[in-house]
């Protein structure tokens, strides 16, 4: 049972003899019950001979940052503890948005609530907002403040009058806490600079190179094309810094325990502001250490889980997603370990099943996919993913070398052939993407483009061949299939639902040129979406098939997320195929990633238990399942969503 559900537990029992409810009364139960937790994780980063007076003063400062929370966020905190785990409900779909490449600004967003209403989307995910310096800036994840709104997003007031309607709507709204650095105009750093020493000890700072280079021994390079190595000399202030992203991003330093405070307050106001999901940014590099490449390390684990069990007593309807780019055995211990199970972050990113889908596209072939998921242990029943096909940055090949080579295949190559796949290196390829971060000493190198764009799209329409923008059509159908019933939030990124191909204006600004991952953050085209009713075309056709499984998805209880999934194993090696099932429904997804069609026999529905019988019906086409010489057809790049009820 984790913390959360103890809250559960304790205000369920409370509430019902009360009729007044005393918000500070829960907080103190809240307190109570998380101390004990706090205070070890507290004292296992911050020493108890060291630093008692401080753990009183974090105490302290919990009970003045609830005092801050409105009394509105205060409701819904109770009423989100008591409905328990919301964000694994199949009613969930996400979108994630640039404001500005969207509809101008946070007001021209929230004129298009509607749009999201009509598509089914009740998620959002908007990226940074903040004030940011002018020139680079990393997408705003250089941020200037935590919480003041950057001018060409609006004001203050924009951003809780959106939040405010949000609420009305029943909507959920993610927002980023770059947690593990602050960009070089930050107040923190500016005085840091200056010469102030309790600042300077805020980041990592040193007079000279020794600490550097002995961190640099084991430190890999994030972005080794614009910012390799992973310190800056600073002229200023005549020392140099970490800064592990690029060099006007400089990292939090978080051994000192006056940053963790500072830094939780800055999460409080965040959250007040009406957000419900933090997505802790580049989570995995929250602490360092000389010796090792300061990834993942259990300290930082630590760190999070005791943000999180301090954000619970403040503010317990707020949850967190953990942005761990990582090894997916890695992702899973974002969710929190042994008695930190179920007490980290409730959400992590499924990185493994995106970057693999894009392997299976590339390949035609499952195994890889099916492979690693199967060797994932379980995730806790309280967590959940976000299912996507690609977000803002690169994809990532991310994945585990070992099981590349169990399959006979050589790792290194393997990943140098998705890179000429996606990157118009091969000449049968449809896809046109980029790369991103070629290393060229090691060749190591990651992918960008749009969905549409690395599925197809852009070179069928630019050959105007029709069987081509037919398959590339229903590529993109068959991967939002999948992130739409896998298990967890979808989160779909704007402008794949209008097929949206890649954006090469980045080329021609200079603040955006040199990071190839602008060419898949598009804008919106609200013409496209104007003419989507009126006529027939690629994008129309995305556009309501995506919608429609949406639909399908929100009045399909069983695709609600509780670790309810089984991947079934075919031998066919085209195929996808895993099954959703609750006490009495069982739904079969069947994908085929090739471009002929494939067979499977009667029998082996029977292998696997899932008779098919004249009651199956498939969701998609809403049609009885039909067998040829008792044989299923799935349809090159075809999915079925098979219902079967017990
Ligand atoms: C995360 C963001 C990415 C950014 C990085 C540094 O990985 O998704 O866009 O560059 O953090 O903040």
């Amino acid at each position: 049972m984790n913390q959360s559900s103890l809250h559960k537990f304790i205000i369920s029992t409370k509430k019902s003899n009360k009729k007044h409810v005393d918000y500070e009364t829960y907080f103190d139960l809240r307190l109570a019950t998380n101390i004990s937790l706090i205070q070890s994780l507290y004292f296992s980063l911050y020493p108890e001979s060291k630093h008692y007076n401080d753990f009183e003063k974090l105490i302290s400062q919990l009970r003045e940052l609830f005092k801050s929370r409105p009394e509105d966020l205060k409701k819904q905190d109770l009423d989100k503890l008591l409905e328990g785990n919301w964000y694994t409900s199949e009613k969930l779909v996400g979108m994630q948005l640039y404001v500005d490449h969207f509809n101008k600004d946070l007001n021209g967003l929230a004129d298009k609530l509607d749009y999201f209403e009509n598509l089914g989307i009740n998620f959002l995910h908007l990226m940074p907002i903040t004030t940011r310096p002018k020139a680079e800036n990393d997408g705003g994840y250089a941020v200037n403040s935590y919480t003041e709104v950057d001018k060409k997003y609006g004001t203050k007031q924009d951003l809780l009058k959106l939040t405010e309607k949000l609420r009305a709507k029943k909507m959920t709204l993610m927002l980023d806490f770059v947690v593990n650095h602050t960009s070089d105009e930050f107040s923190w750093a500016k005085k840091a600079a200056k010469g102030e020493t309790k600042y300077q000890n805020y980041y990592y700072t040193f007079s000279n190179r020794e600490i550097p280079d002995a961190f640099e021994d084991s430190l890999p390079e994030v972005f080794p094309e614009t910012a390799p190595g992973n310190f800056t000399y600073n002229q200023e202030m005549q020392k140099w810094v970490m800064t592990v992203f690029n060099s006007y991003q400089w990292d939090l330093n978080y051994t000192n325990p006056e940053v963790f405070i500072e830094m939780l307050k800055n999460l409080v106001a965040l959250a007040n502001q009406g957000v419900d999901v933090v997505r802790f940014d580049a989570l995995a590099f929250l602490w360092k250490k000389i010796g090792t490449n300061s990834q993942n390390l259990p300290e930082a684990h630590a760190l999070i889980s005791l943000f999180r069990m301090c954000l619970q007593v403040v503010a317990p309807g707020v949850i967190i997603l953990a942005e761990a780019i990582v090894a997916p055995t890695e992702i899973l211990k974002y969710f929190g370990e042994n008695n930190l199970e179920g007490n980290e972050c409730e959400v992590a990113y499924n990185a493994t099943l995106m970057a693999l889908l894009w392997d299976s596209v590339a390949t035609s072939k499952t195994e890889l996919l099916i492979k690693t998921l199967k060797n994932v242990p379980q995730k806790p029943k309280d967590a959940t993913w976000i299912n996507y096909i690609r977000c803002h940055d690169d994809i990532g090949l991310g994945f585990d070398d070992k099981d590349i080579y169990q399959l006979g295949l050589d790792a290194k190559l393997h990943r140098w052939f998705l890179l000429d796949y996606y990157c118009q290196k091969l000449e049968w390829s449809p896809a046109k993407g980029a790369l991103f971060m070629y290393n060229p000493k090691n060749g190591d190198g990651r992918i960008t483009g749009s969905a549409a764009s690395l599925l197809g799209l852009e070179d069928a329409l630019e050959k105007n061949d029709a069987l081509l923008i037919d398959n590339a059509i229903k590529k993109i159908k068959m991967m939002h299939a999948i992130i739409l019933s896998y298990g967890g939030i979808p989160l779909i990124y704007a402008g794949d639902e209008i097929a949206t191909l890649n954006d090469y204006s980045y080329e021609n600004d200079d603040s955006k040129k040199d990071d190839s991952r602008w060419l898949n953050r598009p804008n919106q085209n609200w013409e496209v979406i104007h003419t989507l009713d009126k006529k027939a075309t690629p994008q129309s056709q995305v556009f309501n098939a995506i919608k429609q499984l949406i639909a399908i998805r929100k009045s399909t209880s069983v695709f609600a997320d509780f670790n309810n999934i089984k991947l079934n194993q075919h031998s066919n090696p085209h195929l996808l195929i895993f099954e959703r099932y609750s006490e009495n429904q069982k739904i079969l997804v069947l994908c085929n990633f090739d471009k002929e069609d494939h067979f499977i026999s009667e029998n082996w529905f029977h292998e696997i238990d899932f008779d098919l019988n004249s009651t199956c019906i498939d969701l998609i086409t809403n049609q009885p399942i039909t067998l040829a010489e008792a044989t299923l057809k799935i349809c090159s790049y075809g999915v079925y969503w098979i219902l079967k009820n017990n």
